[in-house]
């Protein structure tokens, strides 16, 4: 079976250093007009059960800087749902492509399209995790703070896919994770397990002025994740106290980075004068998309 990324913790901690040292490079490299041929020749099938800009745009734009060629799929243009199974789906396309990127509600369906398919698959986001997005914001923290190792980082809001993502990598290269949410929204417990034994901690808490001083990164998402619109309502009042503000930003100190993985509803879950403030590293996160799922994918088509 060929070597998938559905969590973040499907690589070792010295892989993902070697694909953010790869991403960093071509970073640097892509200022100068580099030119690579890794996918030439190659195919990647990108699935989208749920709406996306970042991941559609930086996963297309990605393939095509390394020589390869995008078929795009949604629901809609698939008989998914109409006969036919996601597993078979996935073994089907698997024929054709030689990778396969996939954005869905369940995290099973990727364990199920994995299972048939041939060729690697990566979660482009599930409702349990979004290890892409874990992959671009640990590039940004080492960017950003100079190390992941040791980092204090605070993520303040809803404990969901992002959540858990960013949490675990974050704490299986060493950072200090603490995740304040409120109670009936923290982390599930299968989460909190897969972070016992990291080398760096996870912790849950529900207030986060317990921990926010002295943080290197104070992270948030939205309240309403994709899929949760019927009980925008009742969250927007449970997670009011849950705002990455000015007043909290000046709390943790002039060391702190401030982190989103957008789309973000200003004035909900962030303050608009945060996100384009001095300590914001939000864009820097949504333009490493492309330099870390490059190197993703470098990795898992050189057959590692
Ligand atoms: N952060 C992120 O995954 O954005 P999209 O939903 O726009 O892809
Ligand atoms: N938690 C959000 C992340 C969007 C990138 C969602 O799942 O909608």
């Amino acid at each position: 079976m060929a070597r998938s990324y559905l969590t973040e913790l499907d690589l070792t901690p010295e892989e993902s250093l070697a694909i953010l040292a790869d991403a960093d490079r071509m970073k640097a490299q892509r200022k100068d007009g580099a030119h690579r041929t890794d996918l030439a020749g190659k195919h990647v099938a990108v699935y989208f059960e749920k709406p996306s800009v970042r991941t559609r745009i930086s996963f297309t734009v990605g393939v095509h800087e390394l020589g390869g060629q995008v078929v795009e799929l949604t629901a809609g243009n698939t008989k998914l749902g109409h006969g036919e199974e996601l597993e078979d789906f996935a073994r089907v396309v698997s024929g054709y492509v030689h990778l396969f990127v996939a954005r869905v509600f369940s995290q099973q369906s990727l364990r199920d399209m994995a299972a048939t398919a041939t060729i690697p698959v990566i979660n482009a986001l599930s409702d349990e995790r979004h290890p892409c997005q874990a992959l671009a914001d640990v590039m940004a923290i080492r960017e950003k703070v100079g190390r992941i190792e040791g980092v204090k980082f605070v993520y303040v809001g809803d404990g969901n896919n992002v959540a858990a993502s960013t949490g675990l990598l974050a704490a299986a290269l060493g950072a200090d994770v603490y995740v304040c949410s409120p109670d009936g929204y923290r982390l599930p417990d299968g989460i909190m397990a897969e972070a016992q034994g990291l080398k760096g901690r996870l912790t849950q808490l529900t207030d986060p002025r317990e921990v926010v001083k002295g943080a290197d990164v104070l992270y948030t998402d939205t309240w309403i994740s994709m899929g949760q619109e019927a009980e925008a309502e009742g969250r927007r009042k449970i997670f009011k106290d849950y705002r990455i503000t000015e007043a909290m930003v000046a709390e943790a100190g002039p060391q702190a980075w401030v982190m989103h993985c957008l789309p973000a509803v200003r004035e909900e879950e962030i303050e608009k004068s945060v996100m384009y403030g001095a300590q914001s590293a939000i864009w820097d996160q949504a333009e490493n998309r492309l330099h870390a799922q490059k190197a993703l994918m470098r990795f898992l088509m050189s057959g590692a």
